[in-house]
């Protein structure tokens, strides 16, 4: 809200996951990755380890972008050690017509409001929820493409081959997401990110066109809690997500805390933005980055790493890391 605290609240991005021996052992006793997500109260369980493990100041729902393509109706496998993958993909115009979207979507996913509902009662008010849904190009990216790839080069060429069939389908991606997150409001979540993982493939002028304008919808259309718009490697488009009618900006390692501050002020919270693989070196190293980025930022910083911690982080600097900004003292000179 961005409210002056007496030091900077911090989370991790993927703090619920592989970093903890606790999700480990939890994990190794399933089918998969899917039966964690759609099991609710397997669900509550890993995305409180990390507010008991690393005592962070928020919980993120365990669950998946991916959720949402498979609600309107293309399911989705996580491959060990490849990623996701989809069996089948959008490549036609009756492709797109046959998706649900909207509300119809939505309400597919009664599994993650079960979990938020569960994980609400576990958290008792010790920490706020954090709900999350991919951005709509992200979302197209994972439709068209199958999986993940080095270029999203078929993504990016539907944008010029057949545009009118790109803004359908986003159309479609962002109604299915707004009434996701309202489902999530309601069950019970404090706050939303919107995770564009994927804006920093586009060029300024298609994501303009394709990424921005649906972030807009979206935010637009939340406005019963406070809305993160996270646009990875998206440093092109800093003034015009600065612009959008969210409460804050993540940013990833590319940003450097003083010219963005000088360019962009403090009307937005900013949140982020340590290289994720700081945390493998010396703990002096984790301490003296950490307390120079809040420092550098100056408050208005929601302390997060620039991406996703990376699953064979050593638990051990990641504890540095978040103990640091607890020990951090607005106004005291580290
Ligand atoms: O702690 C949290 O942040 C909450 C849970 C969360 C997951 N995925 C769990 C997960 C969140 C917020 C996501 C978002 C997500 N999923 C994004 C956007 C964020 C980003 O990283 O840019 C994207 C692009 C995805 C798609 C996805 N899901 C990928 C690329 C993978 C494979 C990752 C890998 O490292 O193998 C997944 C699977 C996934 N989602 C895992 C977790 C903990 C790994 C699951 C496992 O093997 O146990």
């Amino acid at each position: 809200m961005g409210e002056k605290t007496h030091r900077p609240p911090v989370w991790l991005m993927r703090q619920a996951g592989r970093i903890l021996p606790q999700y480990r052992a939890l994990r190794s006793k399933l089918s998969g990755f899917k039966e964690l997500v759609e099991t609710p109260h397997l669900a509550a369980e890993v995305t409180i380890q990390p507010v008991d493990e690393l005592g962070v100041d928020a919980a993120i729902m365990f669950s998946d972008i991916l959720v949402i393509p498979e609600a309107m109706g293309l399911p989705y496998e996580l491959i060990e050690k490849k990623g996701p993958f989809f069996p089948r993909t959008i490549t036609n115009q009756a492709d797109v017509d046959a998706l649900l979207d909207g509300p119809e979507a939505a309400n597919e996913l009664s599994y993650v409001y079960d979990a938020i509902r569960i994980m609400k009662q576990e958290l008792a008010g010790r920490v706020p929820l954090i709900g999350f849904a991919g951005a709509p190009w992200t979302i197209l990216s994972y439709m068209i493409e199958g999986s993940g790839s080095k270029t999203f080069s078929k993504a990016r060429r539907l944008l010029y081959t057949n545009p009118a069939m790109a803004h359908q389908l986003l159309t479609k991606i962002t109604k299915s997401t707004i009434a996701y997150l309202k489902n999530q409001i309601a069950a019970g979540v404090n706050i939303v990110q919107v995770f564009d993982s994927w804006a920093g493939v586009l060029p300024p002028e298609m994501y303009n066109k394709f990424g921005l304008p649906y972030i807009q919808m979206i935010c637009d259309a939340i406005d019963e809690v406070p809305v993160i718009v996270f646009a990875k490697d998206a440093w092109f488009a800093m003034d015009d997500i600065c612009s959008l009618d969210c409460n804050v900006v993540g940013l990833d390692w590319h940003m450097e805390p003083e010219p963005f501050r000088a360019k962009h002020g403090t009307n937005k919270v900013v949140q982020g933005n340590l290289d994720p693989t700081i945390l493998y070196a010396d703990h002096s190293v984790i301490k003296q980055r950490t307390n120079d980025m809040i420092k550098q930022f100056g408050g208005h910083q929601i302390v997060n790493l620039g991406h996703g911690v990376y699953p064979d982080t050593p638990l051990d600097g990641v504890k540095c890391f978040v103990d640091t900004v607890k020990q951090y003292e607005f106004n005291k000179v580290v």
